[in-house]
């Protein structure tokens, strides 16, 4: 078994894709054992995506997060990281493949509706980014 962190982005919960998220994520095999909404604050934000503080786009990747409340949200199941990547589709809209959330839903690299753990690493800090061990399922 695997844990892995999701968010929807400020863009999907403005587009009202909370549940078609979860609902694809789901209907894959993954439990969700914690979610919650949060606002970050962009101090937050560039937190959690502090691995990406040299890139060019790092100002605008953070403004964008704490733009609008998102849905963080922790999937365990068997493989969890590859199956909600493979869910999510490329960064990139444009290179998503077709049924993939971003190929569906995306309007821009930044504005990519979801968001997925890359590895076993990231997944363990931005797990505990959102959430403590009482705000998630022991089950
Ligand atoms: P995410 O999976 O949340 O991880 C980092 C995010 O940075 C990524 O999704 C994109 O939304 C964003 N990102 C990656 N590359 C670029 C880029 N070239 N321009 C703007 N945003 C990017």
């Amino acid at each position: 078994m695997e844990k892995t962190l999701s968010i929807v982005k400020p863009d999907g919960v403005n587009k009202n894709l909370i549940g078609e998220v979860v609902k694809r994520f789901e209907s894959a095999g993954l439990k969700v054992i914690a979610i919650k909404m949060a606002h970050l604050t962009k101090k937050q934000a560039e937190g959690f995506y502090a691995v990406h503080k040299e890139r060019p786009f790092f100002g605008s990747l953070t403004t964008f997060m704490c733009s609008g409340p998102i849905v963080p949200m922790t999937l365990e199941g068997k493989d969890a990281i590859r199956k909600v990547r493979d869910i999510m589709g490329a960064t990139n809209p444009k290179d998503a493949k077709a049924g993939t959330i971003r190929k569906d839903f995306a309007d821009s690299i930044e504005s990519n509706i979801v968001h997925g753990s890359d590895g076993t690493d990231t997944a363990a800090f931005e797990i505990g980014y959102f959430f403590n061990a009482t705000e998630i399922s022991r089950r």
